[in-house]
C-alpha cells in the first residue's frame, strides 16, 4: 500500500468507505450483467464487434451501472493524446508516440458516442480533455454538437473543459458560444521559471491569458489545476492560492498519481492533504472545511479574507483532490473515452473496450450501448483493481499515460 499521507482527525477529505460488492444485480444491465462477465475480457482489449452481447438480442440498458451499484453520469471525452506542454509528472521531454490521425475518433464519432451517452445511458455531464484538447481545431464543432443534445428529461449536459489555457485566450468567446459552460485551467506554479522547468515549456503568461480570457467569456467558474508536487509545492502554493483568490478562481490541488513516466512518481513523495492544509496554514491562510458537495473529487475549504506576501487578498474557496490519500472511488460516477476510442471504466484500468472498430462497421446504437454497459458493470472497485489493497502500491498502474487516457 501507499504509505497514505494520513490525514489527521478532523481533516476530512470526504473519504467514504469501499461499497460492498453485489454478488448478482438482478437490474444489471440486460444480457450484460454478470453473465456477460465470464465470458468477456480475454487479453487488455476487451469487447469488440463480434462481443456475445451484440449477436444475443436483449433489450438495450437505459443506464451504465456496475457490480458496486455506481452509477456513471460523467464521462470524460478525450480527443487527443498531443499536447503543446511537456510536463514533467506528465510525458517524457520528447512527447510520446502521438497516435496517427486515422486512428482518432472524428468529431462525427465522438458526438455520435456523446449523444448515445446523454440521450440513452444516463450520462449528464461530460468534460473533453486530452491531451490537449485545444490542439484540434474541430473543438468547437464538438461542443456545439454535444451542446445540442438533451437528456431525457430534457436538460442540457453540463459542457466542462480542461486544458492548458495555451491559446485559450483567442477561443474562449467562440467556445462559449458553441455551448461549453466552464474551463479548468493547469497552472502548477506562479512563478515563471518553476512553471518552465514543470512544463518543459516557457509559457505561463499564455497560460494565465487563457484563464484570463475565459473568465471575462462567462466561463465561470473558472478552476485551476495544480498538481501538487514535493520539490515545488512548498513555495509556490501560498502564491498560488493567494492570487487565485485575488482573480476569483477556485484552486484545487491534486495529489500527484502514478500516471506519468515510471520515474517521476513515488509513494514517498506524495504531497498529501494533510501536507497540503498545513502548508498553507504555515503561510498564514485562515481555512475552515466545506466538506464535498455532490460527492465531486475535490474537497473544499473556505478561505477567510487576509494577506500573503504583503497583498491582501479575499476570501474564497480552494479545493483538494486526494485521489491518493483519499480516494473518491465508492463515489466515482465516471467513464473514460480515449482519443483512440477506447473505453475506460476508470483512469487505472488496465482493461479497456474498444469502440471505434465497432462504430467503423455499422454497430447500431444499440449495440454500441450495450458493449458499453458491459463494460461499466465490469468496472474495478478502486485503482484498477478489485482487490486494491493487496496491490503493492495500492495502484494498478494502467498501460497508457495521463495524456493519453485523457485527465
Ligand atoms: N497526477 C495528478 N494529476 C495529474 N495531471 C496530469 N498528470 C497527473 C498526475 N500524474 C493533471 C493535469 C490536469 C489534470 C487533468 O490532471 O495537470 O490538470
Ligand atoms: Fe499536457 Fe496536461 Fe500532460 Fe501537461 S499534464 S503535458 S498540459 S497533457
Amino acid at each position: 500500500m501507499i504509505p497514505a499521507p494520513a490525514l489527521a482527525p478532523g481533516i476530512g477529505t470526504g473519504r467514504t468507505p469501499l461499497p460492498v460488492p453485489r454478488r448478482r444485480a438482478p437490474e444489471g444491465p440486460g444480457a450484460v450483467g454478470p453473465e456477460a462477465d465470464a465470458g468477456a475480457g480475454a487479453g487488455p482489449v476487451a469487447g469488440g464487434p463480434g462481443v456475445a452481447a451484440i449477436s444475443r438480442p436483449s433489450p438495450p440498458p437505459s443506464r451504465l451501472t456496475d457490480r458496486y451499484g455506481r452509477v456513471v453520469r460523467d464521462l470524460r471525452l478525450s480527443i487527443t493524446d498531443r499536447c503543446n506542454l511537456r510536463c514533467s509528472y506528465c510525458m517524457p521531454a520528447q512527447g510520446l508516440d502521438w497516435l496517427a490521425s486515422p486512428l482518432l475518433l472524428t468529431a462525427d464519432e465522438i458526438g455520435r458516442l456523446a449523444r448515445i451517452a446523454v440521450t440513452r445511458l444516463g450520462v449528464e455531464r461530460i468534460r473533453i480533455t486530452g491531451g490537449e484538447p485545444l490542439m484540434r481545431r474541430d473543438l468547437e464543432e464538438i461542443i456545439s454538437a454535444i451542446a445540442a443534445l438533451r437528456t431525457p428529461d430534457g436538460a442540457v449536459p453540463d459542457i466542462g473543459l480542461t486544458t492548458n489555457g495555451l491559446g485559450l485566450d483567442k477561443r474562449a468567446a467562440a467556445l462559449r458560444d458553441a455551448g461549453l459552460a466552464r474551463v479548468n485551467v493547469s497552472i502548477d506554479a506562479l512563478d515563471r521559471e518553476t512553471y518552465a522547468a514543470l512544463t518543459r515549456r516557457d509559457r505561463l503568461d499564455d497560460a494565465l491569458a487563457g484563464a484570463t480570457a475565459a473568465q471575462a467569456a462567462g466561463l465561470a467558474p473558472i478552476k485551476i489545476n495544480a498538481v501538487a508536487l514535493p520539490g515545488t509545492f512548498d513555495a509556490q502554493a501560498p502564491r498560488l492560492l493567494a492570487e487565485c483568490l485575488r482573480r476569483g478562481w477556485q484552486l484545487r490541488f491534486i495529489e500527484h498519481m502514478p500516471l506519468g513516466p515510471s520515474a517521476s512518481w513515488s509513494a514517498d513523495d506524495v504531497v498529501g492533504a494533510e501536507r497540503i492544509l498545513a502548508v498553507l496554514a504555515d503561510a498564514g491562510f485562515a481555512l475552515e472545511e466545506a466538506g464535498r458537495p455532490d460527492r465531486r473529487p475535490a474537497a473544499l475549504w473556505r478561505v477567510a479574507p487576509g494577506e500573503h506576501d504583503g497583498a491582501a487578498h479575499p476570501a474564497g474557496s480552494m479545493g483538494i483532490i486526494a485521489s491518493v490519500s483519499a480516494p473518491f472511488c465508492a463515489d466515482c460516477d465516471r467513464s473514460r473515452i480515449t482519443a483512440d476510442g477506447r473505453l475506460m471504466t476508470c483512469l487505472f484500468s488496465t482493461t479497456e473496450t474498444d469502440l471505434r472498430a465497432p462504430l467503423r462497421s455499422g454497430a447500431t446504437d444499440e449495440d454500441i450501448m450495450r458493449l458499453w454497459a458491459a463494460a461499466a458493470w465490469r468496472k474495478p472497485l478502486a485503482h484498477g483493481s478489485d482487490d486494491p489493497g493487496a496491490l503493492p502500491s495500492g495502484f494498478e498502474r494502467p498501460g497508457r499515460t495521463m495524456s493519453a487516457i485523457g485527465g
